[in-house]
């Protein structure tokens, strides 16, 4: 199984991917990551527009933190219900410098990733931003293959 993945260079992105991607490089600033020192930024597009900023929030009691497409994500959910995620960007930040690399989102947020595509009935755009390249994967269901949905409840 191949994931359709696309590698491409800053300059090549199209102005709206250039500019949801740099909100996501901006949110790292705000992340509150005391206890690993890796900073991550989102910024998910809605439907109309909107950008929603997000970024991972650590706490002492470490499972009680969330991930910074998590946080972008539940916010858009909390302020926008009725508005389809089509976008979303993640860029990471450590050592003072941005990772030269994408950094990728873990199982957690694939899941939620997809379930916010499936709540809404389209496709989001995933934006993986690295210093040497970023990743564009047209849906977030191309990050996470045989998927467990709603529909696998019912049995
Ligand atoms: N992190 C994210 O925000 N997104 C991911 O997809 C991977 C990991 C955060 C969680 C934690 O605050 C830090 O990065 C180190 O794992």
């Amino acid at each position: 199984m191949s994931i359709p993945m696309r590698s491409y260079q800053w300059d090549e992105l199209t102005d709206e991917q250039r500019a949801v991607v740099e909100i996501a490089k901006e949110q790292t600033k705000h992340s509150y990551c005391p206890y690993s020192h890796f900073h991550v930024g989102a910024a998910a597009k809605l439907a109309n527009g909107v950008v929603i900023r997000g970024c991972n929030q650590e706490n002492a009691a470490y499972p009680s933190g969330l991930c910074a497409e998590r946080s972008a994500l539940f916010a858009a959910g909390a302020q926008y219900p009725d508005q389809p995620v089509t976008m979303l960007a993640i860029a990471c930040y450590t050592d003072g410098h941005f990772t030269k690399e994408p950094g990728s989102p873990c199982g957690a947020c694939r899941q939620v990733m997809l379930e916010t595509e499936h709540r809404y009935g389209g496709k989001m755009e995933v934006l993986l931003y690295g210093d040497n390249e970023t990743y564009v994967f047209d849906s977030a269901a191309d990050l996470l293959p045989l998927i467990f949905v709603s529909e696998n409840l019912k049995g």
